[in-house]
């Protein structure tokens, strides 16, 4: 089969398309022949990092990036129960750790994936994947109806599915991102946008219960400054909370989590109930091929991304 392979940390260069063996299947997984590949900030930030790729893949030569992926399963293994040869599934594979979803087939525990929804194409399922977990993740068991929710980044791949699943909760949500997207932000069900580049959000937000937060530094200590006594911020951009966060977080009563999205076949599934209800849809602004998976980490790389891209096989 064919397999993009990151030879070492660096440049795009480094991604190398390769004939290698296809997976062999452990007891507990399926073979999932690839349709889709979502791509995330994640895959850049390990291709071009040597201490990124050990801490998340745990190797640094020749390794096989990619978590999020589409497809048909082609085998099943011994123990799988649930899922049978041709089914569409989706899911976002082993992460935190090695995915290796750059490839025509892929070995996924069963018990991270969920079937594909009718009438979700396989790009649209792979791009629901791990900005869509991350969001469901943070906001699940965090939001209730009538919160006044503030998503950082509204328009990127985990603030547009955050948008949508707060609005699902019955929550008033505010959302940032620059002007050129504020229809895209509001097309998405937020109440308000805010444009980062014009205004400043501690000035315009008020009285927030819950913020998702994907940025750090200025903009998680400035959030603190806008929530109400009691409220939750989740931020996907630390692993510790920075002591002058932390000091102000206290003395108004606010409590930051970080959070590190988790492979997880159960909230797969409620993406897929939430995707067939017409609750939330992906949005996927482009769609590269295989060969040109350089290409997409240059376009992700650049921050700019609207909802997701995506790669399709
Ligand atoms: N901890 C975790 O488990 C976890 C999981 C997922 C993602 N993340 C991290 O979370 C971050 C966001 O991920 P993503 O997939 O949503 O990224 P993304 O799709 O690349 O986000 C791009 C969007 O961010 C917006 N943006 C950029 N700078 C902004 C700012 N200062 N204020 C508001 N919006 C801004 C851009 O809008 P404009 O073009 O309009 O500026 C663009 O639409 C990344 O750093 C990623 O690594 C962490």
């Amino acid at each position: 089969m064919k397999a993009i392979v990151l030879e070492k940390a660096g440049g795009v260069e480094n991604l190398k398309i390769k004939d290698i063996e296809k997976p062999s299947l452990k007891s507990n997984e399926v073979l999932v022949e690839t349709k889709a590949i979502g791509i995330n900030p994640a895959d850049w930030k390990v291709r071009s990092e040597e201490q990124a790729l050990k801490m998340l893949i745990g190797a640094t030569e020749n390794v096989i990036l990619g978590w999020d992926v589409a497809g048909v399963i082609a085998e099943v293994g011994n123990e799988v129960t649930g899922f049978k040869v041709g089914d569409k599934v989706f899911g976002m594979i082993n992460f935190p750790g090695s995915g290796k979803a750059y490839a025509e087939y892929v070995a996924a525990p069963a018990d991270q994936l969920a079937v594909l929804p009718e009438g979700t194409s396989f790009e649209e399922a792979a791009a629901s994947t791990l900005a869509a977990l991350t969001a469901l993740q943070a906001i699940t068991d965090r939001v209730k109806k009538d919160d006044r929710v503030l998503i950082h980044a509204g328009s990127g791949g985990v603030g547009h599915f955050a948008i949508q699943i707060g609005k699902s909760k019955g929550a008033y949500v505010l959302a940032t991102s620059s002007a050129k997207n504020k229809d895209f932000v509001l097309s998405l069900g937020a109440d308000e946008h805010i444009d980062y580049r014009t205004q400043k959000f501690e000035e315009v937000a008020a009285d927030v219960d819950f913020v998702l937060d994907p940025m750090g530094g200025e903009v998680l200590l400035n959030s603190v400054k806008v929530m109400k006594e009691g409220g939750a911020i989740v931020s996907l951009a630390i692993f510790e909370v920075p002591a002058d966060v932390k000091e102000l977080a206290d003395k108004v009563g606010v409590t930051v989590t970080p959070l590190l999205v988790k492979s997880n076949g159960d909230d797969m599934k409620t993406i897929a109930d939430l995707l067939e209800a017409g609750t939330v849809k992906a949005h996927v602004s482009k769609t590269f091929s295989f060969e040109n998976m350089g290409d997409v980490h240059n376009e992700v790389q650049s921050g700019r991304t609207v909802g997701k891209v995506v790669v399709s096989l």
